[in-house]
């Protein structure tokens, strides 16, 4: 039996496909313009990943993401804070916290021993503490998201930064540009102060461990450290690609979903 999960979300769409439990592909695009046709092309990767020329071929797709409810081939959709415990918890049973980082979002997902969530919080709708954020920092630092997070670990001494809004924390970058702070110490403070507004999320909810990050900002090796050193806790390594972890439970959810209508049907 074939599922597909995919997750469009506001940076990138995101496709994986299942058979039998095991996870055959995972495409990862960046978004365009039209929810339904960054869809398409994030499954037409997955598909050609995985061998498959026809969508026939799969018995059920759910969607996910802020436009989940226009993935064209998708039977059902679901919730995106749904689909990262999901997804989390069958990469990490041992997992209980999820902190999905995507482009527009952040969210502390506390979920149950069976992947159930039990509770969750959601940015506002401020950018600080999201992927547009880093977005923001690289762009006035002239260096890329992987600078910030590699860079990060060799920041000696980083800077006390204030703002957490994006607008105030570039010009708070500048002016340490200006005043000829290390690069790396510039970066290192802001995964520090992104870890700050992470961090006082994750106690809301109230952090029970393991905790992993999902989403594209979990490829951040400054910002898991500064929350390890944050939270004093290890933010666990997830064994798969984390940004697909919202699409990895949709396709879970979806095998789910056939299984339980192949044992109504046996019954
Ligand atoms: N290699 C990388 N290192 C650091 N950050 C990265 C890397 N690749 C992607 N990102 C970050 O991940 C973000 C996208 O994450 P993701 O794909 O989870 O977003 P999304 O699901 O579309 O967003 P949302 O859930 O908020 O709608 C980008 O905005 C970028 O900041
Ligand atoms: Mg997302």
């Amino acid at each position: 039996m074939i599922t597909g999960g995919c997750d469009v979300g506001s940076a990138t769409g995101k496709a994986v496909i299942m058979e039998n439990g095991i996870v055959l592909a995972g495409h990862v695009i960046p978004s365009g313009q039209k929810p339904g046709e960054t869809a398409q092309e994030a499954m037409n990767g997955a598909m050609e990943k995985a061998g498959i020329s026809s969508i026939d071929e799969f018995s059920y797709i759910v969607g996910t993401g802020y436009g989940r409810s226009k993935v064209p081939f998708a039977q059902e959709n679901m919730s995106e804070i749904t689909c990262h415990a999901r997804g989390a918890h069958w990469l990490n049973p041992a997992v209980r916290t999820v902190v999905d980082i995507g482009g527009q979002d952040c969210k502390v997902i506390s979920l149950n021993d069976t992947g159930k969530v039990i509770e969750f919080i959601m940015n506002d709708k401020c950018a600080a503490g999201t992927g547009r954020f880093f977005e923001a920092m690289a762009r006035v630092l002239h260096c890329s998201l992987e600078d910030i997070s590699s860079l990060s670990n060799q920041g000696k001494n980083p800077p006390e930064m204030s703002n957490q809004c994006v607008v105030f924390a570039e010009s708070e970058v500048v002016t340490l540009i200006s005043d000829e702070a290390e690069l790396n110490d510039i970066i290192a403070a802001i995964n520090i102060s992104v870890s700050g507004r992470v961090s006082s999320m994750v106690r809301r909810v109230g952090l029970i461990e393991e905790l992993a990050l999902t989403g594209g900002c979990s490829k951040n090796k400054g910002l898991a450290k500064a929350l390890t050193e944050r939270l004093e806790v290890t933010v666990k390594k997830l064994p798969q690609d984390p940004q697909i972890a919202g699409a990895l439970g949709a396709a879970l959810i979806a095998e789910a979903k056939m299984l339980k209508q192949s044992e109504r049907e046996i019954a």
